[in-house]
């Protein structure tokens, strides 16, 4: 007992808890009188719930974790150690092989009030992380979007030249680069509507500034001969024809463009318009001293508006005669390009197109420039537009290829007429 006590002390002066006891049991697992030391009342004690054997067991072999019952008192958490060289002295005669430390089983208040600090320390340290994050994260998704927000009020004033950069994270930087886009394209379009204007406005002045000239040089006697009238009157029909076809072929491109126009998708046989196009071109090909040869090689009929592609190749030999010099060929063939498909080209020897200018021909007014003519321009540039909707409308594509000084070639598809097709199936 003395041992024990003087174990106690040390252990409690050495900084153990005040609360722990020791106590020496014996094989059954009781504590023995009067060999405990300690806090607790341990007297009559016993370790819970382990029969005899089982006691000696495992006091035999390691140390364990185990539970103290007393006798009045809450029972207490305990480790056994077992005592394996018997101190005769210690072990109250050789009864004893096994100290126990005990401990009273902290309450709940107790583990709350332990736990507390460290709780509290880790929830001040989860929200100020959980702040920090959320300061970035908002600053890197607000900056942007507050940046997409003016560029869009730039937008809406007119500004489009507004333009926002691509930065924070993945779905804030597409709609960044999505919003650069729709602008551009904007931007585009009100620069083609700019053109537009301007491009009518100019192919308008010219014939109007004539006519306004000579019907106003009539009017005050300026020309008061018989010859300069008639002259005079010619310019002005003449004039006033050009500004007529200008409106005409705007309306025509806008209403085939806007779907306003349903093309017919007949069951067409080429022979028979190659054959009225060898007709219509038949005195000017004479005239220029140009071979005009013409050449069905397709072996299906086409879906088509007869009246339509007539346009399209009344356009594209237009333009092949104006720009081929006498003694020249111009050539229509079409051919099966694939099931389905026949393919139409208009070639000729004329002077051909610069490379910088092949891919603008299709746009409406653009005419490259002719160096034959010296810049003077007959047309006013729709009909490879008008000619580029027509085809595209009967599904079709159309392209040019062209050399400077060999000549040039434009091609366009067709569909094959299929029976099944009906008779309304235009765009
Ligand atoms: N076969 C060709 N050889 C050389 N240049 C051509 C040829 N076909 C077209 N071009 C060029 O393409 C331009 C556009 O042709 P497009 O048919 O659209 O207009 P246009 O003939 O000038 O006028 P429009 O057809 O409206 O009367 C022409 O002005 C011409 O510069
Ligand atoms: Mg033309």
């Amino acid at each position: 007992m003395s041992h024990l006590r003087s174990l106690y002390i040390q252990g409690t002066t050495t900084g153990a808890g005040n609360d722990i006891s020791l106590a020496l049991v014996n094989r059954s697992g009781q504590v023995l009188s009067a060999a405990w030391a300690g806090p607790s009342d341990l007297e009559g004690a016993a370790l819970d719930g382990l029969p005899q054997s089982e006691t000696a067991e495992v006091i035999d072999i390691t140390p364990r974790r185990c539970r103290l019952n007393t006798r009045d008192g809450p029972s207490l958490l305990c480790v056994t150690m077992p005592l394996a060289d018997v101190n005769e002295d210690l072990a109250f005669g050789r009864d004893a092989v096994a100290i126990v430390v005990a401990e009273p089983e902290a309450s709940l208040s107790d583990v709350v009030g332990d736990l507390m600090p460290r709780l509290l320390s880790s929830g001040f340290i989860g929200i100020a992380a959980a702040l920090v994050l959320g300061f970035l994260l908002s600053r890197s998704v607000a900056a942007p979007l507050r940046g997409i927000a003016g560029a869009a009020r730039n937008v809406a004033r007119g500004n489009f030249r507004s333009r926002v950069p691509v930065t924070g994270p993945n779905e804030v930087r597409d709609l960044a680069a999505n919003f650069n886009r729709m602008t551009e394209e904007v931007q585009r379009g009100q620069q083609t509507l700019r053109d537009f204007l301007a491009n009518i406005s100019h192919e308008l002045k010219t014939p109007l500034t004539s006519i306004r000239g000579f019907s106003q040089a009539m009017l005050d006697g300026t020309i008061d001969d018989q010859q300069g009238i008639e002259r005079s009157a010619r310019i002005i029909s003449n004039e006033s024809g050009r500004v007529l076809r200008l409106v005409e072929e705007l309306l025509d491109l806008s209403r085939i463009e806007s779907g306003q126009i349903s093309m017919a998708h007949d069951e067409l046989d080429l022979d028979e318009l190659f054959q009225h196009l060898s007709e219509l071109f038949a005195l000017r090909s004479e005239e220029k001293d140009i071979v005009l040869d013409i050449s069905r090689r397709n072996e299906y009929p086409v879906a088509g508006d007869f009246d339509r592609l007539e346009q399209v190749l009344n356009n594209l030999l237009d333009n092949a005669f104006d720009h081929t010099p006498e003694g020249g060929t111009i050539r229509l063939i079409s051919r099966d390009l694939q099931p389905g498909v026949v393919q139409v080209t208009v070639t000729d020897t004329g002077e051909g197109i610069a490379s910088e200018d092949v891919p603008h021909l299709f746009e409406r007014f653009y005419r490259a420039t002719d160096h034959r003519n010296g810049g003077s321009r007959k047309g006013h540039g729709l009909g490879l537009a008008i000619s580029r909707e027509i085809v595209r409308a009967h599904g079709g594509e159309i392209w040019a290829t062209s050399e400077v000084g060999r000549g040039t070639t434009f091609v366009f598809t067709l569909p094959t007429w299929a029976p099944a097709e009906s008779p309304a199936s235009g765009r």
